[in-house]
């Protein structure tokens, strides 16, 4: 029998196929890029689906997949140390064992050719780890495709070091000497300017080119997250649920719909559920926001409940536009999307009064706060969340108070 943890596994790196929702489109493109030629690149923000996306894609077209993880190389101060370290791990013997005939079945030009009989007296020892990486790679994948992702670009965004070094890697993969590999490259990552990063900063025009962006990888649509519970809960655990809708668009609104976000939400449900004999109540829901807010959410939790806390008279005006706040679906907003909702929303303490929202975001936000949960856009005259968790842990926590107009906690101390 399957157990909770078997179906919602948050933070699994591995695809669990029975788990896995097709994502259409994206699923799509990424078959499109991987014959384009070129190489590839991925974004979107954390949890999102990325790494199962790619694995799950390359397994299906039998695509091998090598995988080098930028975080290491961060950690490392070097890319080229984490393909040091990947070969070792792989325990490579030292010859690179090129034999005649694969270099006859690659179908290579005949400049290549003698190149690589140069390539042959090499020891991989002796090469640039990431040549001897590559040279790896297609001795293993024979005659077939084959992936280098370097996963979790994020990890070395802020050092101008390793950006150049990756663009070294780039760069070289055009050398005819590391072209000959043909291994596509597929960048991983959450920032979405790779390309504009390397035209602007480094003169790099040329390298960005040879990168394809593919869409983001962003929150899965309503009919993919309702999937998604319904194979975990009724299909794979064999749930019964009292009132399916209302739990399903529940979690779908409190999670944003983000993958990693469903998984441990519908985790603490679940372990509700096997507590009850198999069955999800709706009741439950508010027990599951207190376990998912307190076990994934409570730093977030604390600077929310911290904006909350004040005892000027305005406290019941700051706190219905945290409400509101979280009712917002936009990724960009301005003050007047907030003060809309937040009259729609509390109607009889709003009607007829200014509200003077502009004043309030900016308490919430980097101007005023260390650990804002708002920030200005580049341009200043909208904002957006400074993490996409405080939505979420806006919707989770806070409540309108019935037949008043303020607004709640949901308390997680004692939880
Ligand atoms: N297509 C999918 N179907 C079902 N669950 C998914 C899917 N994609 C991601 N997940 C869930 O979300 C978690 C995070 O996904 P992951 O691919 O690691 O995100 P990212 O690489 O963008 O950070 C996974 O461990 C898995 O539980
Ligand atoms: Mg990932």
């Amino acid at each position: 029998m399957l157990k909770p943890e078997n179906v919602f596994t948050p933070r699994a790196s591995d695809v669990n196929e029975s788990m896995y929702i097709d994502r259409g489109d994206l699923e799509s493109d990424l078959e499109k890029g991987l014959r384009s030629g070129m190489h590839l690149m991925i974004y979107g923000e954390s949890g999102s689906g990325k790494t199962w996306l790619y694995k799950r894609v390359l397994k299906k077209l039998n695509i091998k997949v090598y995988i080098a993880n930028l975080a290491n190389a961060s950690r490392l101060k070097s890319i080229n140390a984490e393909f040091e370290n990947l070969i070792k791990r792989e325990q490579l013997p030292k010859k690179t064992g090129f034999t005649e005939s694969k270099k006859g079945q690659l179908g290579i030009p005949a400049t290549a050719n003698a190149e690589l009989s140069h390539q042959n007296q090499y020891m991989i020892g002796e090469m640039e780890p990431f040549e001897a990486y590559l040279s790896h790679i297609r001795e293993v994948a024979g005659q077939e495709k084959a992936v280098l992702v370097l996963d979790n670009l994020e990890a070395i965004w802020s050092d101008s070091n390793l950006l150049s070094e990756l663009a070294n890697v780039i760069t070289l993969l055009d050398d005819e000497r590391y072209a000959f590999y043909k291994v596509t490259i597929l960048i991983v990552g959450v920032p979405g300017d790779l390309r504009k990063y390397y035209q602007k900063t480094q003169n790099l025009a040329t390298v960005a080119n040879r990168i394809r962006e593919l869409p983001e990888v962003s929150r899965m649509t309503i009919e993919q997250c309702a999937k998604l519970i319904h194979t975990g809960f009724i299909s794979l655990l064999k749930y019964e649920i009292d009132d399916y809708n209302k739990v399903s668009s529940h979690i779908s609104w409190v999670t944003d719909r983000l993958p990693q976000r469903i998984h441990e939400y519908c985790w603490e449900l679940a372990i509700l559920g096997e507590e009850n004999q198999g069955k999800i109540e709706s009741s439950q829901l508010n027990r599951a926001d207190q376990l998912w807010l307190k076990r994934s959410l409570a730093s977030n939790y604390t600077v929310v409940e911290s904006m909350m806390n004040e005892r000027d008279t305005k406290v019941g005006r700051r706190n219905q536009t945290l409400y509101s706040l979280g009712l917002v679906e936009k990724e960009e907003f301005k003050w007047s999307d907030v003060e809309e909702i937040l009259r729609r929303e509390f109607p009889d303490s709003t009607q007829g009064l200014a509200l003077n929202l502009p004043q309030i975001l900016s308490g919430l936000s980097a101007s005023e706060h260390k650990t804002p949960i708002i920030k200005r856009s580049p341009k200043g005259d909208s904002y957006c969340f400074s993490d996409p968790k405080y939505r979420m842990c806006l919707r989770a926590m806070l409540r309108k108070v019935s037949d008043s107009d303020s607004v709640d906690k949901l308390p997680i101390s004692d939880v």
